[in-house]
């Protein structure tokens, strides 16, 4: 009966696969892909031959470009040397070196590092991680987070209670874990109608409010991501905003957790965004680059006193089967060489003006960009229906994948970002590998003026 199955099976699947029936539960629900057959540096070719240029990384993940040899050969040398072991039974020296690796370039204070898989895993952690140093710490009373409106931290149920992305949150909204959001430092689109500097950062003294209003000493933690990304199109707060945060956090007992799933490693042109702010977070998430497209991998980071606390008290009540997985660390240490040895991160604020600046000279005075912004290999183009007066498209007329679809037949890949108004309102995020070529930054940027130009009449 079993092998009658599995021959009928069989033929179901030969069957399938001459009439191209997939299994696969895939991520888009827009019908047919191009089936992918190469990908090496910034080029993707499908099964077609048709090549093209991944602008963004995809998620701004491959930030060393694809195909890396370098990569390939550590995976490969350490699936050889020692693949899987449990993290509780062995401690692995390429996991070791790594967060060594990651503490040299971290934060001040920053000093250790738990490995994950995914970026909203390692949001998880952080959550979980700020609660138990309070509990630890004899602040057992310190349960609340507070987050921001049009932000993104991973779509599990606690990453999500604290992203601000309307539209991903609504269908699950009975699920969510209860988390105050404030507004975003989104000047463009100020919560409370002001403009930067007379301002006096608003959005930032909304979180002594808020914080006062929930209960000075309920508050565990307030978690932002330091230079805004797939939500809001890419904004890197004014300069004093995270130094303004930093002072209220610290005047009620608050951890600072800076995500930077997106904007770390090097995205920004340093290689922590915290770095243009010049402070210092209690926890940081990273993930997206550090695997170098090659590995899920992500980390958080925390300071060495949290640690030691958590330490003294019996340690971090977290885990996961493949948590500091030692083929993971080894990728992550190779794409670290990589950053380093090729002057990476460095060439990404170098060559990224020149990217932000042709962006500008082209797209600035068109109809339908009320801004482009960013840093680094960074940059965000926000569309609205309406220049004057910023109105939006609203999100039935899906403008962000509208241009993306347009661009992709031209050959290139961006990333889109929605949600900058409410469920309204879209973005196109530029994120490309930080070798970008000046030549593939000018056929990159006429691209996306086309399909702007012939998306939107
Ligand atoms: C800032 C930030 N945090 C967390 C995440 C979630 O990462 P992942 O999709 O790997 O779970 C993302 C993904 O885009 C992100 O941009």
């Amino acid at each position: 009966m079993q092998v009658k199955k599995h021959i009928q099976l069989l033929q179901e699947i030969k069957g399938n696969m001459s009439s191209s029936k997939s299994y696969v539960f895939g991520r888009a629900a827009e019908g047919a892909l191009p089936k992918v057959h190469k990908a090496e540096g910034l080029w993707i070719e499908d099964d077609s031959g048709k090549r093209y240029l991944n602008a963004s990384g995809g998620a701004a993940v491959t930030n060393v470009g694809h195909g890396r040899r370098e990569i390939a050969e550590a995976l490969h040398q350490q699936v050889l040397q020692h693949d899987y072991i449990h993290p509780t039974a062995f401690v692995s020296p390429v996991v070791e070196e790594l967060a060594a690796a990651l503490a040299r370039r971290a934060p001040t204070g920053i000093e250790r590092f738990y490995f994950l898989s995914g970026g909203g895993e390692a949001v998880e952690a952080s959550i979980k991680m700020a609660r138990q140093i309070h509990l630890v710490k004899g602040r057992p009373e310190r349960v609340r987070l507070i987050s921001r409106w049009k932000s993104y931290h991973g779509l599990s149920l606690g990453a999500l209670s604290a992203m601000g992305r309307t539209a991903f949150r609504e269908p699950f909204t009975p699920l969510l874990g209860e988390v105050v959001h404030i507004p975003p430092p989104y000047c463009l689109r100020c919560s409370y109608g002001l403009t930067y500097p007379g301002c006096q950062l608003r959005c930032a003294l909304a979180l002594d409010e808020t914080i006062q209003n929930i209960g000075p000493n309920v508050v565990s933690a307030f978690i932002g991501e330091t230079v805004c990304g797939a939500t809001l199109g890419v904004y890197a707060p004014p300069p004093d905003y995270w130094k303004i945060i930093r002072e209220i956090c610290d005047a009620y007992h608050v951890l600072l957790i800076h995500d930077e799933v997106m904007c770390g490693l090097g995205r920004t042109g340093r290689w922590f965004a915290s770095e243009h702010y010049d402070i210092h977070p209690d926890i940081v998430t990273l993930g997206k680059g550090l695997g170098g497209g090659a590995i899920a991998l992500s980390a958080v980071g925390v300071q060495a006193e949290h640690f030691d606390a958590l330490q003294s008290a019996g340690g971090f009540v977290h885990g996961g089967t493949y948590s500091h997985h030692p083929v993971a660390a080894a990728v992550g240490l190779a794409t670290l060489n990589i950053l380093k040895e090729e002057n990476l991160i460095e060439r990404a604020e170098r060559v990224g003006n020149v990217l932000g600046a042709k962006l500008k000279h082209k797209l600035s005075g068109t109809p339908h960009v009320a801004e482009v912004r960013g840093l680094g290999m960074f940059w965000g183009v926000e569309l609205v229906e309406d220049k004057d007066s910023l109105r939006p498209f609203t999100r039935e007329a899906q403008m962000a994948e509208r241009v993306w679809h347009s661009v992709f037949q031209k050959g290139v890949i961006v990333y889109k970002a929605f949600g900058l108004a409410g469920s309204d309102g879209d973005a196109i995020i530029i994120a490309p590998a930080f070798t970008i070529i000046e030549k593939d930054i000018d056929f990159l940027i006429d691209s996306l003026a086309q399909g702007i130009a012939e998306t939107i009449e």
